[in-house]
């Protein structure tokens, strides 16, 4: 009996030490000792607890068959499994249906509510990408139960704010539904002076790749990948962080910029984004602002080197990986990725690198095998 107790106490603090080692380009795995199932979603700390938020992938297929689920650790390193934050729904039509697609959930602690907030992209079942929504839903708890409060497209009826009464004007003078072939320069033309925008105006803008970003002084902003993934759109939250006040501004229309992840340094806002080949990866791009509402100024991507020991990816494919958030470990910026495995989605790998600075103060992002 003695022998089997200390077998016991032998696997359980194995499965912990193995818990503890998680090497860029391996599978992470849990206290139980399964892959970490949370992708394309990020981190907050509620006391002495972090909580990972992410997408529960299927092994096989891309629809959501479970929800979004929640780990928690006292470390960054020893993931505990907490199940399904927020669960698909078993009714017929519903927004969450079983068979829907929930990407990139991202989850905040609203102080003034004490609330949990989950903002998540959402694809209807049986839809493809077509309707392009975010969902919100709400927990008191960090791991939920989330309760699932609706799913919209975003401002609907509002212009840019900084977009002035001629820009409008141009706008409106577009076509989408005449333009059947893209990628011409006309098009493109079309696209810069906001042909989406004015498409969508009256249904609401599309969001589709999506990470949320609480400021210093409080408020908290939703980054969307909006207009046919062309352009993103930085939308401020209200003081709940349940609904739009309205309040938002384009970056890099045409751009095509999307799994976008931000964080500030010294005064200035960095976002990090991928370009837009689906599963497969590409160039990061990257872009500064001395505000959130701009103006953005574009950089070369920050990634240099190889993944030394992960297929020698190259930087220009961001070592194979796509961003999902940029989580700030005391102070220490840190680039949360997905290596991922489009046949069986659930094994897609974590990536995480420290972000470094260069002499000018412009990130830096290099290969490591572990994070810290
Ligand atoms: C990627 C996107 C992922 C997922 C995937 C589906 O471009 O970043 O979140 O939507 O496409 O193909």
């Amino acid at each position: 009996m003695k022998s089997l107790a200390l077998c016991c106490i032998a696997l359980v603090s194995s499965a912990q030490t193995q818990a503890q080692e998680h090497v860029n380009g391996q599978l992470w795995m849990d206290t139980e000792g399964n892959h970490i199932n949370a992708h394309g979603g990020n981190i907050i700390q509620y006391g002495d607890t972090y909580y990972w938020y992410g997408e529960n992938r299927p092994y096989r297929g891309f629809t959501t068959e479970a929800g979004v689920g929640v780990y928690s650790s006292k470390d960054l390193k020893t993931w505990k499994n907490e199940g399904i934050a927020l669960a698909v729904s078993e009714e017929a039509g519903h927004d969450i249906e079983r068979g829907c697609i929930m990407e990139r959930p991202k989850v905040l602690y609203n102080a003034k509510t004490n609330k949990f907030v989950m903002l998540f992209h959402l694809e209807l079942k049986g839809r493809g990408y077509e309707a392009a929504r975010v969902a919100f839903a709400v927990s008191d708890t960090p791991t939920g139960p989330f309760r699932f409060v609706r799913s919209t497209r975003v401002n609907a009826n509002k212009w840019p704010f900084d977009m002035n009464k001629k820009a409008q004007k141009l706008a409106q003078q577009t076509n989408a539904a005449q333009w059947k072939d893209w990628w011409s320069a006309e098009w493109r033309k079309e696209v810069e002076k906001g042909m989406y925008l004015w498409r969508d105006m009256q249904g609401g803008q599309m969001s589709r790749d999506m990470t949320l970003y609480v400021d210093k002084d409080g408020k908290a902003y939703h980054i969307t990948s909006s207009q046919e993934n062309l352009t993103l759109l930085v939308s401020e939250l209200t003081d709940d962080y349940l609904d739009f006040t309205g309040k938002y501004n384009m970056v890099a229309p045409g751009g095509q910029n999307e799994a976008p992840c931000i964080f500030q340094h010294e005064g200035t806002y960095w976002l990090i984004c991928s370009g837009c080949t689906g599963w497969a990866p590409n160039e990061a791009r990257m872009f500064s602002a001395p505000s959130i509402w701009g103006p953005w100024t574009q950089h070369p991507s920050p990634f240099v080197g190889v993944a030394t020991g992960y297929r020698d990816m190259p930087a220009n494919k961001t070592f194979g990986a796509q961003g999902t958030y940029i989580y700030e470990m005391n102070g220490k910026p840190i680039f949360m990725a997905d290596i991922w495995n489009e046949r069986h989605l659930s094994n897609s790998l974590h990536l995480w690198l420290p972000i470094d600075f260069d002499g000018q103060g412009v990130p830096v992002i290099r290969w490591v095998d572990k994070a810290f």
